[in-house]
């Protein structure tokens, strides 16, 4: 396989989940899944194509109770086209399952071009055998459009071919089985029709959010071909009846075209789907324009490594995160959606997981990262109305978000190994504000976009920053502020055990980043131009006792340690520890350990046992350097072994049920372990192409894990920061990578080019460049001049002088 191919040869139901995750096709605006043209969701298949921003919500009644839950509309699928031979049959799935009628089968899809292409033999019961290639796109160049082309070739028969292309609104949210219990009937269907010769359309509504939604599909086949339309409510569908000639390729194109009532520029969905499929071109014009586009991309995101198949990952990862969010998600108003437009898992919900997409953005597509950042900003007057519910002033984000930024986790999950629907309490992850505000900063020092800031950012962060200086409460006791009844990122400690009401208190997580955060509230009061920050003090309200208060948080927070580390929370180290070795003779993976110990009537409250990094978050996202002002602010002393022995510690009590888990540890291991480290790398490379956490995939990719893995090659093999006006680099090269190349765009720079080898690191501005940047390397701060470069020997891929931790 190449750096740019992913091959499956062979049909394999129990894989097909995956694959039409992995093989899902999007451009920022939409997205399908690599489904089958010829299937409909069956258990095997699930074809989904998901509308960025696209919400509906819906009541069910579940284990007694009324929930409300929000979900990512599965939109009205435009792929299914299928076939027949003379009276025969349709092609369904079913046909291809059986080994005897299918002779052969590939799906190849390319990374580079962005064409998934399916090339199949199969024979009938009459013992007719015909070939088929299918193409197909989701155009990167116009985002409402997409395409199939199907080549049917006649292998030993002649007679009569017929075509069925067609649209289905009859679709719902049922791709996700423990959701099934839950009312996923989003689509009212609106109406169906000809749009000409060659061209139906259908439209519907979704069902509370009433956003039209519309498609036209127009089929084209190189043959003379009788054609017959049907349609029923919800459904319409042209079927093509050619006359096949033994050898003679038929060929038929399928152009489809999306709009939904939130898009602008249009009169009406319906009729602007109908006048795109009119106007487009066909699949070789939409093709040539489509692979442009993703040249233009492509170019954006140099990065290459020497290993072939770590490379083709990588390369996997950008794809799948730039078809989710791309330059046509810049005019939209959308967030990250945690499992990507790739299926229904966690609803299409926006979580903290930004925070690992963001940094690849920011240094390619800053205009994409703002966009991003807007979706947060839009939904700040939610934020506070949050806030102010809870008692508080400031800006209160929600751990789960959709369409208006109103909290959408959900209050009962289900643990499938028990088949119990239990209360959840991760809305108390309140640490998202945190993530949502350190993006802000980040994107402000990678951008210089103090224009962003000014308008935007400084809001957000002095909003988020309010509501942690009111959320932390003095203890006398302690004589330090503490936040009290808050979840970490490891979800599986939500409370104390014997402690009724839900909670933890003082994670060190939480409670870090947020004085990290509080403090740069008050560097945005001092870098905002005077006029700019009075403006925004008095429309805020913010009266000098705030400012005064945060400030003494920030310098009074409590942070608990037990055994020369950080302690995830206060109580923690009274926890017990886990049978590691017996769960895992027991259960082999346990990573899912809080559905194993619940089904087993008891808890991982209970135990010294994460599922994922919560703790070591802290030396993932802040510096050495930043971390340690923080906590000799509070007062500490960092001990300079502190993060290898919080890493030491944490590690082996962790099961990595978050696929974001083993990709931090193996960021943090690379401070100290380059080979453990390169291991676990490899593993977060498996996640998605491995199905790692066993059928999660088929649900959605996990976006933040994906970009997370280009990040770590960015900023920890590269060593890629950005702080202050400053590129840092402080590489830590892998022998496994071999030689890296990164192309950069950095505070409007482009063509900032890094290569590095085990001896060797250049830095290259390209001639173009409008202004030197300062880059800082080990000891050394050097000012690189448009169209200069810059090296500096390496041994074993770091700086010589630099010490084993670093930043
Ligand atoms: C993780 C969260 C993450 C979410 C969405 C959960 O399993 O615990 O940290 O944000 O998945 O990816």
């Amino acid at each position: 396989m190449s750096r740019w191919l992913l091959v499956y040869d062979g049909y394999d139901p129990d894989s097909e989940g995956v694959r039409e995750a992995l093989c899902t096709l999007g451009n920022g605006y939409f997205a399908t899944r690599g489904a089958q043209p010829e299937a409909t969701a069956d258990g095997v298949h699930y074809p989904g194509t998901y509308v960025a921003g696209c919400y509906d919500r819906l009541t069910s009644d579940v284990a007694g109770r009324t929930v409300v839950n929000e979900d990512l509309v599965n939109a009205p699928n435009w792929l299914p086209l299928t076939l027949r031979i003379g009276d025969g049959p349709w092609l369904g799935p079913a046909d291809l399952a059986s080994p005897s009628a299918l002779l052969s089968y590939r799906q190849e899809l390319d990374l580079r071009r962005g064409v998934l292409t399916r090339l199949l033999r199969f024979t009938d019961a009459a013992g007719r055998v015909t070939r088929m290639a299918q193409r197909r796109i989701v155009s990167m160049e116009d985002p409402h459009l997409a395409a199939l082309e199907t080549t049917i070739v006649p292998e030993n028969w002649s007679g009569d071919l017929e075509i069925r292309s067609a649209l289905d609104g009859r679709v719902s949210n049922s791709g996700v089985a423990r959701y099934r219990l839950l009312n996923g009937a989003h689509l009212v269907p609106g109406g169906e029709g000809e749009n000409g010769a060659e061209a139906v359309w259908l439209s519907c509504r979704t069902a509370t959010s009433g956003v039209e939604i519309a498609l036209a599909a127009r089929t084209r086949v190189d043959a003379a071909a009788k054609r017959t339309t049907r349609e029923e409510r919800g459904w319409i569908s042209q079927d093509l009846l050619v006359e096949a000639e033994e050898g003679v390729p038929v060929t038929v194109e399928k152009v489809a075209a999306l709009f939904t009532s939130r898009d602008r520029a249009i009169e009406e969905p319906a009729k602007a789907a109908r006048t795109r499929v009119d106007r487009a071109a066909g699949f070789d014009g939409l093709l040539e324009r489509h692979t442009l586009a993703w040249g233009r991309l492509w170019r954006r995101c140099r990065l290459s490594v020497d290993g072939e198949d770590v490379q083709r990952v990588l390369n996997l990862h950008m794809f799948h995160l730039l078809q989710t969010v791309s330059e046509h998600t810049v005019d939209l108003d959308v967030g990250v959606p945690a499992r990507g437009l790739h299926g229904e898992a966690y609803r299409g919900h926006i979580f903290w997981d930004e925070l690992f997409v963001l940094p690849f953005l920011t240094l390619r597509f800053p205009e994409i990262a703002r966009s991003l950042l807007l979706y947060r900003s839009r939904r700040l007057p939610e934020a506070r109305w949050a806030a102010r519910e809870a008692g508080r002033r400031g800006a209160m984000y929600p751990w789960q978000s959709g369409g208006d930024g109103r909290e959408e986790t959900q209050w009962l999950h289900l643990n499938p190994r028990s088949g119990r629907w239990l209360p959840d309490h991760s809305h108390l992850q309140r640490h998202v504000g945190l993530a949502v505000a350190l993006n802000v900063w980040r994107f402000y020092e990678a951008t210089g976009d103090a224009e962003f800031l000014a308008e935007y950012g400084a809001e957000m962060l002095l909003e988020i920053a309010r509501f942690f200086a009111g959320l932390a409460t003095y203890s006398r006791g302690l004589d330090r502020y503490e936040i009290r009844g808050v979840m970490g990122p490891d979800e599986y400690h939500d409370g104390y055990p014997g402690r009724e009401e839900p909670g933890l208190d003082n994670n060190a997580y939480t409670n870090v980043l947020a004085v990290w955060v509080l403090c740069r509230a008050l560097d945005v009061l001092a870098v905002l131009p005077g006029d700019r920050r009075d403006e925004l003090v008095e429309r805020l309200g913010l009266a000098r006792e705030e400012i005064a208060r945060m400030e003494d948080v920030s310098r009074t927070m409590a942070i608990p340690f037990h055994d020369g580390v950080l302690s995830q929370f206060e109580g923690y180290a009274d926890l017990d520890e886990l049978d590691w070795d017996g769960y895992r003779r027991r259960y082999g993976d346990i990573r899912r350990l809080d559905r194993i110990l619940e089904a087993e009537g008891d808890s991982p409250n209970r135990y010294k046992a994460s599922k994922q990094a919560d703790v070591l978050m802290l030396f993932h996202l802040l510096s050495r350097e930043e971390l340690d002002d923080v906590l000799t602010r509070l007062g500490h002393v960092p001990a300079p072994d502190l993060m290898e022995r919080t890493i030491a510690y944490y590690l082996p009590r962790t099961c990595h049920g978050s696929t974001l888990s083993s990709l931090v540890h193996a960021w943090l291991m690379a401070r100290v372990d380059g080979e453990e480290a390169w291991h676990l790398f490899l593993e977060s490379l498996d996640s998605d192409i491995g199905d790692s956490q066993h059928g999660t995939t088929a649900e959605g990719v996990h976006l933040g894990a994906m970009a997370g893995t280009v990040n770590l090659v960015q900023r920890c093999h590269a060593g890629v920061t950005t702080q202050g006006t400053v590129l840092h680099l402080a590489p830590r090269l892998p022998a496994g990578i071999g030689r890296l190349r990164l192309g950069l765009r950095y505070r409007g720079n482009w063509g900032v080019d890094l290569s590095l080898s085990q001896d060797r690191l250049r830095v290259a501005l390209h001639p173009g460049v409008a202004s030197p940047i300062e880059v800082a390397c080990g000891a050394e701060t050097v000012t690189i001049e448009p169209g200069a470069a810059w090296e500096t020997p390496l041994a074993n891929g770091r700086l010589p002088e630099q010490p084993a931790g670093g930043r």
